[in-house]
């Protein structure tokens, strides 16, 4: 008889995303001529920047000849990717990560669930809430929580809560974790976190032997000069952090798939038997055991996100995302909304109308404006009454998004 791993079950309806894509399929196939417009998921929609296009057709053309194939590489990335990211996210801001702590993958979605493959079972684990659902669902399949109550919140996961009330800044757990996974500029809320709330998390974490789990992939969203675009710009962190960062919704790589997880070499964990435990060579076993690395043609095209043409063209498409994203925080104030993010990050984060419930407002928007968006219940019991709304879509389709909302709610 071969055994399930029960834990799935425990899992509550489907993955947020699959579940609004099967609502909205529903929709569109009972009204085949509404125009829906989509700022539900984070997917980008511009196309590759010409830098990064030019990179994967020269290496394209590498591939196609005997003399410049390529077969496996190296499971952790290639040397001229890892080099690149280390001397332009890293050493460019003052944090100190080197080549080879850098690992080269296929996305920070499975990054951060396979990062727990390397952490024993009974960590008390720490998630803001709302959450990117992935960190939450990944230790549910763990076999890291209990069952979920009716408002979806797990048993044996400490939730900090982040809301309007506390300026979307979870205070520190009541009781000691080992795990701690924080995202700035946050999915979902488009908040960010200063110097200090980071360096509380850092000590809070040193003095605990806690880990940090710090998923960065928004970093490139960041206007203000005074948010730390990565967590090792703060003192301590290089021993109690790992991050993760995406060339997703930076070069728009949603489609085409690149991302890498720093380890630094001073991060440790404990044995079973108390003893610390260095943590780099644990990652690097296991992606060297599960994980073939990601195509040539791919890190030649991440890599051309880092030349002076690539950082302009990747720039642009950044301050674009943003554009689109102050055009929503500007309409949806006009008639009395109250949002929050939207500035340094592509979400909009957004009060439901009166005591409107989540998907409520979901359905609602759905079918009266043919919109989609992500109920923020989705992510967390603390996302009730709150809505997110992507800025990634074209400039005409958020214009028009802004008409549909405010003729539907002014
Ligand atoms: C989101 O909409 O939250 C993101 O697109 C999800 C992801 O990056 O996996």
């Amino acid at each position: 008889m071969a055994l399930i791993n029960d834990n799935y079950l425990k899992l509550k309806a489907g993955y947020l995303f699959p579940e609004i894509g099967r609502r909205v399929k529903a929709f569109c196939d009972a009204n085949p001529q509404a125009p829906v417009i989509r700022l539900g998921i984070g997917d980008v929609t511009e196309p590759l920047p010409p830098a990064i296009v030019a990179a994967l057709h020269a290496a394209v053309d590498e591939m196609a000849s005997r003399d410049t194939f390529r077969g496996y590489g190296p499971e952790q990335g290639y040397d001229f990717l890892r080099e690149a990211i280390a001397a332009n996210d890293y050493a460019a801001r003052g944090a100190g990560v080197t080549a080879d702590e850098i690992f080269v993958s296929d996305g920070s979605k499975c990054d951060t669930g396979n990062i727990l493959d390397i952490f024993g079972r009974g960590n008390v684990i720490a998630v803001t809430d709302p959450v990117y659902p992935v960190y939450v669902d990944t230790n549910v399949m763990a076999g890291n929580t209990g069952d979920a109550d009716d408002a979806g919140r797990y048993a044996g996961l400490e939730y900090l809560p982040a809301t309007a009330e506390n300026d979307f800044t979870p205070a520190l757990p009541s009781r000691k974790v080992d795990l701690i996974y924080l995202c700035y500029p946050n999915n979902p809320t488009g908040t960010v976190a200063t110097r200090d709330t980071l360096q509380r998390w850092v000590d809070y974490a040193r003095q605990n032997g806690a880990v940090i789990l710090f998923d960065a992939a928004y970093e490139a969203y960041i206007t203000d000069p005074s948010i730390p675009h990565s967590i090792y710009e703060i003192d301590g962190a290089r021993e109690v952090a790992i991050e993760f960062r995406s060339f997703s919704k930076t070069a728009g790589f949603t489609g085409t798939r690149c991302a890498f997880t720093v380890v630094p070499k001073d991060l440790t964990g404990t044995t079973a038997g108390g003893e610390r435990q260095a943590i780099h060579p644990l990652w690097n076993r296991r992606q060297s055991t599960k994980f073939n690395g990601v195509p040539y043609i791919v890190q030649r095209a991440a890599a051309a996100a880092y030349s002076a043409d690539g950082k302009r063209q990747v720039r642009e498409i950044i301050d674009f995302y943003l554009a689109n994203a102050a055009l929503l925080r500007q309409g949806l104030e006009q008639v009395g909304i109250k949002v929050y993010g939207g500035v340094n990050a592509p979400y909009v984060w957004l009060k439901t109308p009166g005591s409107t419930t989540s998907w409520d407002f979901f359905d609602q928007l759905l079918g009266k404006a043919h919109l989609v968006g992500t109920p923020g219940s989705g992510f967390g019991a603390s996302g009730e009454g709150y809505f997110r709304l992507s800025a990634f879509n074209s400039r005409a389709n958020v214009e028009e998004a802004v008409k549909r909302i405010q003729r539907q709610l002014g």
